[in-house]
């Protein structure tokens, strides 16, 4: 293997670019040249390469958002995008592709490794909702972008004593808004993979008022739900004044925190190394800690379950 490819692909997250640099600057050390392709699948489609050197991958790994840009193409989901793919591919002679991005990402990664480009992925989305890692890249700046608006969010709930409703992102997914939830001390979180009752989160409010609650602050994932037919909801149940936030894409921005980084940096070098060894077909991961390794059939369209006692415990500690 000479050169090899790197694109980021579906909705950006922190530490995309740390994962990129440590790509380019892993390869370059094993003797690869590396090409960045511009916009994803989109941009493999179109060619749009360009050759990265060391100093093209310096000062990004702080930074959020990826220097090489994202899309989610409709064009590569037909046979036709994809043969294009690989024309452009072959013509650029790369013997092999980093694919960072999350689940429809790595579908386009099996695609092309099942036509003889061999890929590794990388799991990188804020959601936090890919099977063989514990941890996806971003997920840690998105939950402490959300523990961050939540403290603020607490100093004027106390002060009006209102109830606040914090959606966050997670389309599919509950990760974002248990995490935080956990971290921030939210009297419910409502995710789509557990189900709960209005009626409960009505009492535990009441009770919590009278108990001396000032603020309680109810994190809905954005899969449950519009946050302001919550915020209805509770108040015509409750008669408690009630206002909301919508976080949104403030959680895909701002620079990565260190664990972000520090995982990237791991997984990318891993990838590069893989390609070497002229491994495909696999993502990385990171399980207890340690890199892990899975077929990219065991991963794709694989579901993590959420790990129900922490949903358990945000409610214990609720009270
Ligand atoms: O998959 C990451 C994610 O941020 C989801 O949490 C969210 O539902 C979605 O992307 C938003 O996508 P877009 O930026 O295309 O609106």
């Amino acid at each position: 293997m000479k050169r090899i490819g790197v694109l980021t692909s579906g909705g950006d997250a922190p530490g995309m670019n740390a994962a990129i640099r440590a790509v380019v600057r892993r390869g370059l050390s094993l003797g690869l040249e590396v090409y960045g392709i511009r916009r994803g699948f989109a941009g493999l489609i179109a060619g749009d390469f360009v050759p990265l050197s060391v100093r093209d991958v310096g000062d990004i790994i702080h930074r959020g958002g990826t220097i090489l840009r994202t899309a989610r193409s409709e064009r590569f989901m037909t046979p036709e995008g994809q043969q294009e793919a690989l024309e452009q591919i072959r013509a650029a002679g790369l013997s092999g592709l980093v694919v960072i991005g999350g689940d429809g990402s790595f579908r386009g990664a099996k695609v092309l490794t099942d036509a003889g480009v061999p890929c590794v992925g990388i799991p990188g989305t804020i959601d936090n909702d890919i099977a063989g890692t514990d941890a996806t890249i971003g997920f840690d700046t998105a939950v402490n972008t959300v523990v961050q608006a939540m403290n603020a969010i607490r100093d004027t709930a106390t002060s009006h004593e209102r109830i606040f409703v914090l959606e966050v992102m997670g389309r599919h997914s509950g990760w974002i808004a248990l995490a935080a939830g956990l971290a921030g001390g939210a009297e419910s979180i409502l995710i789509p993979e557990v189900p709960f009752s209005l009626d409960e989160v009505c009492k535990r409010l009441r009770e919590s008022r009278e108990k001396g609650k000032r603020h309680s602050i109810i994190l809905v994932a954005e899969g449950v739900g519009s946050g302001f037919a919550i915020a209805e909801a509770i108040k015509e149940r409750t008669g408690f004044e009630t206002r909301v936030t919508v976080l949104g894409h403030i959680q895909r921005g701002g620079p990565p925190t260190a664990q972000d980084r520090i995982l990237a940096s791991r997984l990318g070098a891993k990838a590069v190394e893989l390609l070497a060894e002229g491994r495909g077909g696999v993502v990385v991961g990171i399980i207890n800690g340690e890199i892990a390794v899975h077929p990219i059939d065991e991963v794709v369209g694989k579901t993590k379950p959420i790990p129900t006692e922490l949903v358990s415990l945000a409610e214990v500690l609720a009270i």
